[in-house]
Formats: structure tokens, sequence, C-alpha cells
């Protein structure tokens, strides 16, 4: 995770903190679930950049505008304590505009390299992301740092994000689709060792886990950074009061809202997001 600039003493919070997660669409409910448990008593606001998704996509220009846009209309309209950009694609590139920017302390997702590195037996690790984030220097300084002595196979996915979008949406993927995506992350070297271990590079891939651990060729350890970004939050901003409930619903605020049919708005029910509300942030065009 990106946190590292931050200390639990360099701002207070209240003592029913708002914590608001970040993504480009739908994948930051796998950190939100996470967080939640970690901190039952917070209030949340989910904040889903449906107008952008996905951002894998966007250039790098591009997508630094973007969310300093889109967090400047978050900031002003919930007022968070914290806020997690609970997306690998953008915190791989905008976290500093974003510190730089802003008084809000920001807790950034980033590939899980370093547990990668610690779990893997063969040496051989798989890291499944965007394109965006595959392609970034952010991600290749990690991997430099972290697992030199490992094989590192980059697989940029570019359709399993959305794949995850509308599973949640009640649109099943079939097994050949969802299959020729992870194909890439499982190599076998000339000495017969096999990847065993696969980041989840991406907060939307946790949604399809089950399904993923289904499809793999062979069992490897899946890497989903979700438990230490909780821990993380913990460490800045404490623990729960004692005796805490998960009480209130989560607000969901959407940029385009084009992503909500009944099925989602009864996924996202299902995980809390009780109200939701289109908090119109148009794309410009490119
Ligand atoms: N959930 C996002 C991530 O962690 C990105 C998906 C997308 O917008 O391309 O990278």
């Amino acid at each position: 995770m990106a946190g590292a600039s931050l200390s639990a003493a360099a701002f207070r919070v209240s003592p029913e903190p708002t914590i608001l997660v970040f993504d480009s669409g739908l994948g930051g409910l796998t950190v939100l679930d996470a967080v939640r448990r970690a901190r039952p008593d917070g209030r949340y606001v989910y904040a889903g950049d449906d107008a952008a998704f996905p951002y894998g996509r966007l250039g790098e220009a591009a997508l630094v505008a973007r969310v300093l846009a889109v967090m400047e209309q978050l900031l002003a309209t919930h007022r968070p304590d914290l806020v997690v950009i609970a997306c690998n694609t953008a915190s791989t590139l905008v976290l500093p505009a974003l510190r730089q920017r802003f008084a809000t302390p920001f807790i950034g997702v980033v590939p899980p390299i370093k547990p990668a590195a610690a779990a893997t037996r063969s040496g051989l690790i798989s890291l499944l992301a965007t394109p965006g984030t595959v392609a970034r220097s952010y991600t290749h300084d990690l991997i430099a740092t972290y697992a030199g002595s490992c094989a590192v196979t980059l697989v940029g996915s570019p359709n399993l994000a959305g794949f995850a979008e509308a599973e949640l949406a009640g649109t099943p993927i079939d097994d050949a689709a969802l299959a020729a995506e992870i194909a890439p992350c499982f190599v076998m070297d000339a000495e017969g060792r096999r990847t065993d271990v696969v980041c989840l590079a991406c907060t939307h891939y946790p949604l399809l886990l089950p399904r993923l651990e289904a499809l793999a060729p062979w069992p490897v350890t899946w890497i989903d950074p979700a438990p230490a970004i909780a821990r993380r939050v913990i460490q800045l901003i404490g623990p729960a009061r004692r005796n805490a409930d998960q009480d209130g619903t989560v607000h969901g605020a959407f940029t385009a809202g084009t992503c909500l049919t009944a099925p989602l708005r009864a996924s996202l029910a299902a995980r809390g997001i009780g109200e939701i509300a289109v908090e119109a942030l148009p794309l410009p065009m490119q």
C-alpha cells in the first residue's frame, strides 16, 4: 500500500470518522468491506467514478486531471476525515498530486508485490492488473525494490475489471472468457518451476476470486491487498470504540449512475450501500 508518508500523529480524526472509499467503479467495494469490518463504527461514503470507467484505458495526464477534479467535488460534498484510493490504476500515479493539492489524508492501494515475494516458494510471481498499472514506473520500481530475486510476469488484462462489474450487476461471464484473461499468469519455466503466487493488483479482481480459483490451471496463492489496507486505516485512525456495531448505511456516490441497474442496486444494498446518489461529473471529451 502507498501510505508511508502519513503518520498517525499527523492528523486528528473525529470519534466517528467519515471514511471515503474511492474507485473508478465497483472494485473498491472489496476494500470497503475490509475497512468496514475493521472500523464498523465509521461513517462511510463509497464513491465510484463510473463516468470515466475504466481508468485502465486512460492516458496518465488525463487520469491525473480526472482524479483531481472528482476528488475536489467529493471532498467539498462529503468532508471525509480520510480517503482510501481503492484503485491501483489511480494510486500508482495520482497520490503525489492528491497529497500536494488537498490537506485530507489519502491511503492508496498499490500492487501487493512485497507480500507476494515473501509468499512465493518457486520464485515465479504474476501480477494481474489493468494495462495502466502494469505500465507504471511505480509498479516497476516496487518490483525492483521488493521482488528483485523473483521472476515477475506482468499481465495487463483489458477486460477483467469490466467482467467483475458485469458479474456484480447480474450478467454472468462465461468460463472461457475469464480463463483467457488469467491464462498468461500461469507460467512454467525451463526447470519445471511454476507460478505459485498471483497478485490481484486491481481491486475489482477479488470480486471474481471464487471463479478465478476454480478456473486456475493449478492452485496458487492469490494476494488481495484489502486486509492490509484495513490494517493501515486502523494504524492511522485507531481501532473501533468498544462495543461498536456496524451501524450506518453506506452512502454511495456515482459520477454517472448509468451502471445502476436494479440488479446492481440490489448487490450494492447487500453490501451495505443502501442510499445512492448520482453526483454527476461527466468526463470531458478526450
Ligand atoms: N479497480 C481499479 C484498480 O484497482 C481499476 C479498474 C479500471 O478502472 O480500469 O486498478
